[in-house]
């Protein structure tokens, strides 16, 4: 698929998943706008993104403010020259037992992982509906399947999946399609973040690229929400069946988890 006379923003495109997306747009042959809070990653990212895409450009910026986000939207459509696909990437993760989490990290986790993209979203949305644009927000697993110690960061998923849903049924006959991309397992910084429990996951990490793959798809499909790997699908289905069941089993596999790595 090619996205060539595109523009492309990916938010959080200084590492892991949206670097490799930026890539990915870029070596398809869109202009790709790039933005994070680290200035010198971004440089590193922009650098091999330039290599395919000369106009694209990076812009240092917390999105967690979300005060500075209007004005961020209207340089972007300005330096970049419109927004044809929106990837809402940025996002932390927050492995904290419910017992021990705060309000005030209940109140962090959604500001950048559900408030800002809705804010970005809003922002933009006039410039999407006038160029039948794409929305590609990345949720994850957790946004269905509410694992352990992440009650923060699923709730904060599950409303950005739950903000897609509605958004493309009131879109419905504008030229806008929505897209909600749940990675289970991705090897990045993600895991390795302080201020963080352990993950309790037990299986291999897959590479970002796969997630890359995974957008392109979708956008050209036009499916709603994807999985990656595809069977997690399969596991949520089975949830929705039964959901007393699968978080008896979900307690049940912690605990085992738990006991295993000893903490
Ligand atoms: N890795 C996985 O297994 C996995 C699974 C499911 C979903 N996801 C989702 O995938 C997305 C990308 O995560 P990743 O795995 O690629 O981890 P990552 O390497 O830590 O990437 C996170 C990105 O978000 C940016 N970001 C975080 N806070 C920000 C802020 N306040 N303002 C602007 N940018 C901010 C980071 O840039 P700066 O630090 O430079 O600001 C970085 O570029 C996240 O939304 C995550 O929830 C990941």
């Amino acid at each position: 698929m090619t996205f060539a006379g595109q523009r492309v923003l990916v938010t959080g495109a200084s590492s892991g998943i949206g670097a490799a997306l930026a890539e990915g747009f870029a070596a398809r042959g869109a202009v790709v706008g790039l933005c994070a809070r680290r200035e010198d990653r971004l440089a590193e990212v922009l650098e091999r993104v330039r290599k395919h895409s000369p106009e694209s450009r990076s812009w240092t910026i917390d999105l967690a403010d979300l005060s500075g986000i209007e004005a961020f939207a209207r340089r972007v459509e300005d330096e970049l020259g419109g927004v044809d696909v929106l990837v809402n990437n940025a996002g932390i993760p927050k492995r904290r037992h419910v017992s021990e989490l705060t309000p005030e990290t209940v109140d962090a986790v959604m500001a950048i992982n559900y408030l800002s993209p809705i804010r970005l979203t809003l922002a933009l949305l006039p410039g999407l509906i006038e160029r039948s644009g794409r929305v590609v927000n990345i949720s994850s697993v957790a946004a269905r399947l509410s694992p352990p110690s992440e009650a923060a960061y699923a709730a904060s998923k599950a409303a950005l999946t739950v903000w897609s849903e509605c958004m493309q049924v009131d879109l419905h006959d504008t030229g806008v399609r929505v897209h909600v991309v749940n990675p289970g397992v991705i090897d990045t910084e993600l895991f390795h973040l302080p201020d963080n429990e352990t993950s309790l996951a037990d299986l291999d990490a897959l590479p970002p690229s796969e997630v890359t793959s995974a957008v392109i798809d979708a956008i050209g499909s036009g499916a709603f929400e994807t999985y990656v790997p595809p069977w997690f699908a399969d596991i949520v289905a089975g949830k929705f069946q039964d959901p007393r069941a699968f978080l008896e089993g979900s307690a049940a596999w912690t605990a085992e988890r738990v006991a295993a790595l000893g903490q």
